[in-house]
């Protein structure tokens, strides 16, 4: 089991899923069937547009709702884009970056996550940074150096003692969308060595920080994957669309 100190922590990310009303039909089941659950901090990222609507239906919930990507700047010509000011505006709580989906297929870099990361921070919100290797990068043998050059590069620019208010979310690349689960042994390899990184940094802050795994986590594979001990909940994309898989989920977190 991971550290007791580290409250694990267990996020949806809808991806570009779900209607408003979607949204609200998921949120209305969802926050019902989880109840007051303590032991697992929830977070669900719905689409921009359903941000509004869920703020609102998780106002009495445990529940906390992020966003799926932000821009650094506060505002300015950039079209398309969302800033840190709208999304505290809505109650909005912190947002995922540097998802893998992102860096490929929008040319998120890690220059960008150097200025998204401390912005986040110094708003108050909560920074969940994506990081993982593609299959090719695993196959030859080029999982740490990966890792390490992400970890360093997106982190440059957030002080030491505050690296512990990031949630980093291992997410191999291989294990997105393809069911192709990492075991455990290999999700709780790489999350030790993040937090080796971390702790080259600040030992404290390293030991405070939450690594989550994201790829293909299951109501199946959710148990086994949170009992290790350096994995501290799961980034969820698919399983987390259907209320009762992801109630499921947050359960193994919280055992
Ligand atoms: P899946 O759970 O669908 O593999 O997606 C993982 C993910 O990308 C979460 O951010």
């Amino acid at each position: 089991m991971p550290d007791a100190a580290r409250t694990p922590l267990v996020a949806a990310n809808w991806k570009m899923h779900k209607t408003v009303a979607e949204s609200d039909d998921f949120l209305d089941r969802f926050v019902g069937a989880i109840g007051d659950l303590t032991g697992a901090e929830i977070v669900v990222c719905p689409p921009y547009t359903a941000l509004p609507s869920a703020v609102e239906r998780t106002r009495r919930s445990p529940i906390r709702i992020a966003a799926q990507n932000v821009h650094f700047e506060d505002s300015g010509a950039f079209t398309g884009e969302i800033s840190i000011p709208m999304l505290v505006e809505l109650g909005v709580g912190g947002a995922i970056v540097g998802h893998s989906e992102r860096r490929r297929l929008f040319c998120e870099t890690d220059e960008a996550l150097a200025r998204k990361l401390p912005a986040l921070l110094d708003a108050g919100l909560e920074a969940i940074l994506c990081v993982g290797e593609t299959e090719a990068e695993r196959d030859a043998g080029r999982t740490e150096e990966v890792l390490r050059r992400q970890i360093e590069a997106d982190l440059a620019t957030v002080a030491g003692e505050r690296l512990g208010a990031v949630v980093v979310a291992y997410e191999p690349i291989w294990a997105i969308g393809t069911g192709r689960t990492a075991t455990r042994e290999q999700a709780q390899e790489a999350i030790a060595f993040i937090r080796a990184l971390l702790a080259d940094r600040d030992p404290a802050a390293a030991a405070a920080a939450r690594i989550v795994y994201g790829g293909s986590v299951k109501p199946a594979n959710a148990a086994e994957l949170f009992a290790e001990p350096d994995i501290d909940g799961g980034l969820v994309g698919g399983a987390s669309l259907d209320p009762d898989d992801f109630v499921a989920i947050c359960a193994a977190a919280a055992p």
